[in-house]
């Protein structure tokens, strides 16, 4: 007697213990990969979200006006040509008398209306434009990656752009000016997280 009560209970023991071991077999397989330390992951809804953060700040005054589509810089919030139209030339740095260093400083004149400092103050030079001016988030995001017209810049002097002293110079731009949308360390961490997450276009 005592023994038909003993099976029907190890019986149960055991399903049970099967079960619960088929539910923690089948949770490791439903889990997925873990990342492991030089995992690179790409999130593309990060990486367009942080683009569109970046995007803000390329098309703001501050970067565009030195960005522009012509070869003739840009001045004011409203992104009118440069009085006296100094042109590009072949290395960005303007044409005979009219080169950008006679009028721009290494520092910030004082003043309104005064020309903002920098001891490299120049346009991208001819052969490499680098324009801003015009582009739709899409063409200024596969723009940014390409080497053959970004200056010919690798992932790793890309991410280092951000701390550039012409981007920089954006955050200190001269008496009456407006800022950037966003300081410089949210542009920074914006840049890197779109960077880091794959470089992706928005949709165009
Ligand atoms: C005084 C003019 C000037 C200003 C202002 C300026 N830039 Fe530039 N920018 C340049 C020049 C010149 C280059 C090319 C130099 C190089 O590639 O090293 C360049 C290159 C770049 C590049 C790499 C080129 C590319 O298309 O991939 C990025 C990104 C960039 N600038 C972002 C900015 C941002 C962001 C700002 C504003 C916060 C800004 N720039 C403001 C002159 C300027
Ligand atoms: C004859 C003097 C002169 C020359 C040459 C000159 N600039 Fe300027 N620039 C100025 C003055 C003055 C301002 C300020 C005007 C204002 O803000 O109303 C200015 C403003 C600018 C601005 C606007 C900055 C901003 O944030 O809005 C840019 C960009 C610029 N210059 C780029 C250049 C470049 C690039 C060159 C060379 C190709 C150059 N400039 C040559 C006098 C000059």
């Amino acid at each position: 007697m005592a023994k038909r009560y003993y099976w029907p209970k190890k019986a149960i023991f055991l399903i049970t213990t099967l079960l619960i071991f088929m539910v923690i077999v089948m949770s490791a397989f439903d889990r997925e990969v873990p990342y492991t330390k030089d995992d690179q992951t790409h999130d593309s809804i990060a990486s367009v979200t942080a683009f569109t953060q970046v995007y803000k700040v390329l098309m703001s005054p501050r970067c565009m006006n030195c960005h522009p589509s012509g070869d003739v810089p840009l001045q004011g919030d409203d992104s009118h040509l440069h009085t006296m139209l100094p042109r590009r030339g072949k290395d960005g740095k303007g044409l005979y008398a009219m080169k950008c260093t006679n009028c721009h400083q290494p520092e910030n004149t004082p003043g309104v209306r005064t020309p903002p400092g920098n001891a490299n103050w120049h346009l991208p030079p001819a052969d490499m434009k680098m324009v801003f001016q015009g582009k739709t988030a899409h063409e200024l995001a596969r723009q940014l990656v390409d080497p053959k017209r970004n200056g010919r810049k690798n992932m790793a002097q890309l991410i280092a752009h951000a701390d550039d002293d012409l981007v920089l110079a954006g955050w200190n731009p001269g008496e009456g000016r407006t800022l950037p949308p966003i300081s410089h360390a949210e542009f920074k961490k914006a840049w890197l997280t779109w960077i880091r997450n794959g470089a992706f276009a928005p949709a165009p």
